[in-house]
């Protein structure tokens, strides 16, 4: 219970002392009008779940305050306290149940389409090659709750870190490129934490010691991973070694991504979720379905597939620019232009 639910809970308690109505809607009246002023702007979805839960409050007092008899009224009062000692909070999230209508903006379809990408928080699209905001968002709203720990191995230019501190997660970030986290870090100094850690670290993920890691902030474990690595070499992403966007083959690019995800599943809970965010590729007149590869390569490891989710594909300046030779190639080559990613999301049995 938060202090709101607990007052409200200690009031309702009260009133099943009180023996007359008069005095009863003497208090309600008192308490409605604290009730309303909790409410606060609607500039977040916090403050919209929260508003929401706040007006079925006012709605069900007032309901008390008008019941005709004393007996009414306690019956109404005593299906509020149950309302409020009856939680039905997601296991993996911090979704209320009783109100679900209310996320309308969590998706559940397995169609993403974005028109823009969002530019709230610290985000900008600089880093060619990083994933729109919106994607952490759904993932960590979907399957985290506040204060828990979301980590990204291939973190980039730190979207996923913006995103967690604005949600109020922890976060840890590895990249292998030292300019990406020093990017990380500037973009990402701006963003309030609330009583939340980011660790932002160079290194190679597959060798990272996330145990060591998470025990110096007391914690054994991960509740969520989001891994956005290299679609093999389409970017060239830098030339350290290790860095997956340099595996001279599809074969080794799979193997060093594995021993990545081996390694992150270390420390991923138990009933937890991992989402691999991953593009294909065509080359000498070949499809190369790498977001399958990796799929197969990931459930092999003993993961369970929940969800395919197919996300539209926004063009970099560079592809509109060539976009009708790429039309024209399409046509004439007998094949279709990528306009479509994935997301794979697993959970850990
Ligand atoms: C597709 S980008 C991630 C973009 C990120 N989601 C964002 O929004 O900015 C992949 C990143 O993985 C990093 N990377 C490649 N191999 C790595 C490895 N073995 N360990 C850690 N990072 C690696 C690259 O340097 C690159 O920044």
């Amino acid at each position: 219970m938060d202090y709101r639910e607990k007052k409200l809970y200690d009031f309702l308690v009260n009133c099943m002392e009180i023996d007359n109505k008069p005095t009863l809607n003497e208090k309600l009246n008192i308490f409605i009008k604290l009730v309303s002023s909790w409410k606060k702007g609607n500039d977040d979805s916090d403050n919209t779940t929260n508003n929401n839960r706040i007006t079925i409050w006012e709605r069900n007092l007032t309901q008390i305050r008008e019941s005709i008899s004393l007996d009414r009224a306690r019956y109404y009062i005593n299906r509020m306290i149950k309302s409020l000692t009856l939680t039905n909070v997601g296991k993996v999230n911090d979704i209320d149940f009783g109100n679900w209508k209310e996320y309308e903006d969590i998706l559940t379809d397995s169609l993403w389409l974005f028109e823009k990408r969002d530019r709230t928080l610290s985000h900008n699209a600089s880093y060619w090659g990083n994933f729109i905001p919106q994607i952490p968002n759904q993932l960590i709203r979907r399957f985290t709750k506040k204060g828990e720990t979301v980590l990204d191995p291939f973190l980039g230019s730190g979207t996923t870190a913006i995103e967690s501190l604005g949600l109020q997660r922890n976060c840890i970030g590895v990249d292998i490129s030292q300019d990406q986290i020093a990017h990380s870090r500037e973009l990402t100094e701006s963003v309030d934490r609330k009583n939340v850690f980011l660790e932002l670290i160079r290194g190679d993920s597959a060798e990272v010691d996330f145990k060591k890691l998470l025990s110096e902030h007391d914690l054994q474990s991960v509740q969520l991973a989001i891994l956005h690595p290299p679609y093999w070499d389409i970017i060239k992403f830098n030339e350290e070694e290790g860095n997956l966007s340099g595996a001279p083959s599809l074969e080794e690019f799979r193997s060093m991504f594995s021993k990545v995800l081996t390694n992150v599943l270390r420390v991923l809970e138990k009933g937890r979720f991992l989402a691999i965010v991953i593009g294909d590729s065509y080359r000498k007149g070949e499809w190369i379905p790498i977001g399958f590869y990796l799929m197969d390569d990931a459930m092999k490891m003993g993961l369970k597939l929940k969800s395919i989710v197919v996300k539209n594909y926004s063009d970099t300046k560079a592809k509109r620019q060539s976009s009708q030779l790429w039309r024209y190639r399409a046509l004439k080559g007998n094949f279709y232009v990528f306009k479509h990613e994935y997301i794979f999301i697993f959970k850990k049995p």
